[in-house]
């Protein structure tokens, strides 16, 4: 069976200013609301990247509608149809290197990447994840967090590698958990600072300020040897 694609719902354009800027693209696979964060503050000027395509591995994924709403070129391959995860991952791979990619957010994008796919991009790739890594990799990380009665949580940009969750870590934003709160309100709380620090970090990418350089990410040339840390209330 031939994959299920649905390729170019938008050709609007881009959300593009120049073509010297971080031509970034982004890998969904459902809400899209870190997706929205990007494309709002790129739309106000306010990052050095231009986004040039988002990608999803789920048709259904509100994200699609959200980047074409905003005139950004959308792509999407459903994995479903591929035999195994190398198969799949060289999809995605031949779309976005039609035009080369300087950077790659991961934005909820629900799938393990092949070690393949992340050599292709070594360097390239950041990912959003809901916890304070190293603490509560994987799923369910806001019902895990109440569970153990953890006073902190929070966010944390990192590059990615082939370590699930495990890359350097960039950027976290932190905030206190409240007694008695659930876990859709924290998720929304946390979701709330995501929505700041993953725009921030990609900037810096974009900037070219923040690097993956012998496994270790820098900011400015110093290694960060910590990831930096945003409380919010
Ligand atoms: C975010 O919480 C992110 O940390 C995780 O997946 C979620 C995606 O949410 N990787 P959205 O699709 O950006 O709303």
């Amino acid at each position: 069976m031939a994959p299920r694609s649905s390729r170019d719902r938008s050709r609007r354009g881009t959300v593009s200013l120049s073509d010297s800027r971080c031509r970034t693209a982004i890998l969904i696979s459902g809400s899209g609301s870190n997706l929205q964060s990007v494309v709002d503050r790129v739309a106000s000027r306010e990052l050095a990247l231009d986004i040039a395509t988002v990608f999803s591995n789920c048709a259904d994924a509100y994200g699609l509608t959200r980047a074409a709403d905003a005139g950004i070129h959308t792509c999407c391959i459903e994995h479903s149809a591929y035999a195994d995860r190398e198969s799949f991952d060289q999809a995605p791979a031949d779309e976005l290197d039609q035009h080369p990619p300087d950077l790659l957010l991961l934005a909820g994008f629900m799938r393990i990447l092949s070690p393949w796919f992340v050599d292709h991009y070594a360097g390239r790739i950041l990912n959003i994840h809901p916890a304070l890594l190293p603490a509560y990799p994987g799923l369910n990380t806001h019902q895990r967090v109440l569970d153990a009665g953890e006073k902190w949580h929070g966010s944390t940009v990192h590059f990615v590698t082939d370590e699930l969750d495990g890359g350097p870590r960039v950027l976290q934003g932190r905030l206190a958990v409240d007694p008695g709160e659930s876990a859709e309100q924290l998720a929304r709380r946390v979701q709330a600072v995501e929505h700041q620090i993953y725009p921030e970090a990609a900037n810096w990418f974009a900037e070219g300020r923040l690097k993956l350089r012998d496994g270790t990410a820098r900011l400015d040339d110093e290694i960060l040897a910590k990831p930096v840390m945003i409380d919010f209330k």
